[in-house]
């Protein structure tokens, strides 16, 4: 262990980790960044295929984002946002809208992924209390969903690693099947489904409905709890019923948002529109903390009253809407328009997915490649025939990692779940490496 990571260690609690793992693995000590490589402090680069934490789009040390933060921060760091306002908030209030689903219409600025969804939880509530629906005071997500990790973005967290530990302080939700495309209990496939599974959603809705105010979601891809890949169709329907019922559709867009799924967000497959989109995480191509909860006219009207009507929405952040972040996040967009960034990830994604076959598809241990845009995932099983999944305490995905790590490659897998979700900067050589380099570390793990 070298001097710096015996600080590190001495000083720092890492996120999501058992700190006694750093004993044996203790942290790598990140001197630069740039393009889809990290370097450490002696000079090795690692591959960082997982966008650190989803986070990246153009790379690190981007000169465009580099040049907007640098011109930015000698202007303006930081200003109260209420009753106060700047250029950049509002140039990044039209560039979002610009891009998100027709109907959208007012935006509330949060500074992390989990503030954004305890925004929408709460929006929801309060729209449903100032419109006669008092009684509408639950809130239901989905089996394997993940929101973030405060209290409330938890409660409607189902992946239970996470959040059974906190039971007995969570919201009392409600918890739907979801989508399982892999073990499809209707024996069925993503592409000739349709969408049987959403019967649980129907039925639950259709019984407390008249206490429901919000389902939350996470479009197209439940990332968190293993890039667990649903078709469209699922959206279409739960746009559909939750209409009817007067339930909000909360699309929790922080993972799948911004171009990850090849389209601009995940709900543009189905073509519809939530009535709150959190955004976070690519909105600043991976450089500063900043939320977005988007929402529609007839939410915000529910909110504006006379002050002494007591209808305001309190809510607030010290960073809400900070400048730097803003800035950065203006220039994500103006290079998604200028540089005609989903057409280029058309094909990247192609290719990724024909590369991860080569080399993943048919291996012992592979129990399906699945990809939507620039996510690939390869789920790990001990045996593929009944698709039975390794063992917690085995932590196959664990020593994997930390044999790629070795080979200068930076994935982090979700249990047994491989998955690349690199920077859209990646050029297909890349590409190629990366993947290469995933099948070395399997083969080396399974030798
Ligand atoms: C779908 C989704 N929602 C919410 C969050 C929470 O975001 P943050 O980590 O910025 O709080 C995450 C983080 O991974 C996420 O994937």
């Amino acid at each position: 262990m070298n001097e710096l990571q015996k600080k590190d260690l001495n000083n720092i609690w890492h996120p999501c980790s058992q700190m006694k793992d750093y004993e044996e693995f203790p942290p790598i000590i990140i001197d630069k960044g740039e393009g889809i490589y990290l370097y450490d402090i002696d000079g090795k680069p690692y591959i960082d295929a997982i966008s650190s934490w989803w986070v990246n789009l153009f790379g690190h040390s981007n000169k465009r984002i580099n040049n907007a933060l640098k011109s930015q921060v000698d202007k303006l760091e930081h200003v109260i946002f209420s009753n106060f306002s700047h250029k950049p908030a509002i140039d990044l209030s039209e560039k979002i809208l610009e891009v998100s689903p027709k109907g959208l219409s007012k935006i509330f600025f949060g500074d992390n992924g989990s503030s954004s969804v305890e925004i929408s939880l709460k929006l929801s509530y309060q729209y449903h209390k100032q419109t006669g629906f008092d009684s509408k005071t639950k809130f239901i997500s989905l089996k394997d969903g993940y929101h973030g990790e405060t209290i409330g973005a938890l409660s409607v967290s189902k992946t239970p690693l996470y959040s059974e530990v906190y039971s007995k302080i969570l919201l009392d939700t409600i918890e739907v099947n979801s989508p399982d495309c892999f073990r499809c209990p209707y024996f069925k496939n993503r592409n000739s489904c349709d969408t049987e599974c959403f019967s649980h959603m129907e039925e639950t809705i259709l019984k407390n409905h008249k206490e429901i105010t919000a389902v939350i979601i996470e479009p197209m891809v439940q990332c968190a709890s293993g890039m667990k890949m649903y078709p469209e169709s699922y959206l279409k329907k739960l746009r559909k019923l939750t209409k009817e019922y007067n339930i909000n559709l909360i699309a929790d867009e922080i993972a799948v948002g911004f171009g990850r799924t090849g389209n601009f967000f995940g709900v543009n497959h189905a073509e519809i529109t939530p009535d709150i989109m959190c955004v976070s995480k690519g909105l600043t191509g991976g450089y500063l903390p900043l939320s977005l909860s988007i929402t529609t006219n007839e939410i915000y009207n529910a909110f504006y009253d006379d002050y002494l009507k007591l209808k305001a929405f309190l809510h607030s952040h010290s960073y809400s809407g900070n400048p730097l972040a803003c800035s950065v996040a203006c220039e994500t967009l103006n290079i998604f328009k200028e540089e005609d960034v989903l057409t280029s990830l058309s094909e990247k994604s192609k290719y990724l997915r024909e590369v991860t076959d080569e080399y993943f598809k048919d291996l012992e241990f592979v129990g399906e490649v699945r990809s939507l845009g620039m996510i690939c995932a390869i789920e790990l099983v001990k045996d593929k025939t009944i698709k039975e999944p390794f063992k917690f305490e085995d932590r196959v995905g664990y020593q994997i990692y930390k044999i790629a790590l070795e080979n200068s490659l930076l994935l982090r897998p979700l249990g047994n779940i491989l998955y690349f979700m690199p920077p859209y900067i990646i050029t297909k050589d890349e590409i190629h490496s990366m993947v290469k380099k995933a099948r070395e570390s399997y083969d080396k793990f399974f030798k």
